[in-house]
């Protein structure tokens, strides 16, 4: 391995969130963070020399995208997922979250039916909420091994002449499932016949564990891809999420027409030039880093699964398709979820993220963020050993 994914770098004192939020949304400064999704490994040396080099020029003024930052991602989404996307698709946006309300504003009314699948991210519920629009909920089914699966059945039924829109999560963000060829075709056929769009926030895309495949809905055929939105970015891929650079990519005319013009009429489509920068750097040059990091997470992912099954059996997880995050389920401790989310914070002094947070069915379930190194997980999974 040529990167050091084992070296513990202090983040305190750097605003960042996970650090330096922590009091204020858990009232405690002394916990082990292991919530905010991003990772505790140090940003690609490439990507901090090409900002860097950025930098030798004095003036920061107003910056243009050149034709090279679209053109990464179409090379990587070629390379790596064996997918054409047309360079006219290509759509900037300072942000997914902020992508997805912008795709909501422009392609939705007031008062229209969103349809989300919890437990899910949750700014997907305020995106919907907050725009004025109505949240319909089709929870996802676990079975017996802990794998969630989209419930089919009772999402054709939630369909009704108001329902727009549906939102996904590809990677599933808290539980970690790729959504393979089989559910999206489901999908992509039930947006053709109810006339709907989905919209996928891909932003996990490139967190794949083998034998799992990443499927860009847009690539099934061309008539879902008229239906469909991807938004995604190397954010999360490339520990830059603090630079807001993400792309939609919209293959219908009229969809783009309208996202462009509502990111036009709100003035959103400057950017800025760290997030070009660092956007084009990390598609043109990451993949041998993507590679290594890829590794050094699936054995975080084998690390933690066999500590729980050795040490603390009451806490069940399924191994994540994708994502760096997993879906503790305290269900067999027999506490209540308020117990358990005291104990994790007064006893353990662990910092996790309340599966409550992603819907009312992550009840008794915490999300643990495994992008740090394997010392730190060591020590976050010894105090687990309370629940043991
Ligand atoms: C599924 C998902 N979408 C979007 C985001 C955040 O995207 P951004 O920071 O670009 O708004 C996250 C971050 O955790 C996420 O997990």
């Amino acid at each position: 391995m040529k990167y050091n994914f084992d070296q513990i770098i202090d983040r305190r004192g750097t605003n960042a969130i996970k650090y330096d939020k922590m009091d204020f949304f858990f009232g405690r400064h002394d916990l082990q963070p292991l919530w905010v999704a991003d990772m505790d490994f140090a940003t690609p040396d490439f990507i901090l020399e090409a900002l860097k080099q950025r930098l030798s020029h004095p003036i920061l003024g107003y910056t243009k995208r050149p034709q090279s930052f679209y053109k990464s991602y179409i090379d990587w989404a070629k390379k790596r997922y064996q997918w054409s996307v047309s360079n006219k698709w290509l759509e900037f946006s300072p942000g997914v979250v902020g992508a997805l309300s912008i795709a909501i504003l422009s392609l939705t009314n007031e008062g229209d039916k969103i349809i989300i699948q919890p437990p899910v991210y949750h700014p997907f519920f305020d995106a919907i909420t907050g725009n004025k629009r109505q949240l319909v909920k089709n929870p996802l089914l676990k079975d017996k091994n802990g794998i969630y699966q989209m419930d089919f059945n009772a999402l054709e039924k939630l369909i009704d002449s108001q329902t727009k829109m549906i939102i996904i999560s590809n990677p599933h963000n808290p539980v970690g499932r790729v959504w393979n060829k089989t559910d999206l075709e489901k999908l992509g056929k039930l947006a053709i016949k109810y006339n709907l769009i989905i919209l996928s926030d891909d932003i996990h895309a490139d967190f794949i564990y083998s034998p799992h495949q990443y499927t860009p809905i847009i690539k099934l055929s061309k008539e879902i891809a008229q239906h469909s939105i991807i938004i995604t970015s190397p954010s999360k891929t490339f520990n830059i999420a603090g630079l807001s650079t993400s792309i939609a990519i919209i293959p219908n005319e009229d969809y783009r027409k309208n996202f462009q013009k509502k990111m036009h009429d709100m003035h959103l489509f400057l950017g800025n030039i760290f997030g070009n920068i660092a956007f084009e750097t990390a598609y043109q040059k990451g993949e041998n880093w993507l590679n290594e990091v890829l590794k050094y997470l699936k054995e975080n992912i084998n690390f933690v699964q066999d500590y729980l099954n050795t040490h603390i059996p009451t806490i069940k997880t399924a191994a994540p398709e994708g994502t760096f995050l997993m879906w503790l389920d305290f269900s067999e401790t027999g506490l209540s979820h308020n117990v358990i989310k005291e104990r994790l914070l007064n006893e353990a002094k662990l910092a996790l993220n309340d599966g409550k947070s992603f819907g009312d069915n992550g009840d008794k379930h915490f999300r643990l963020n495994i992008a740090t190194p394997r010392k730190n997980l060591e020590t976050a999974l010894e105090k687990l050993k309370i629940f043991a």
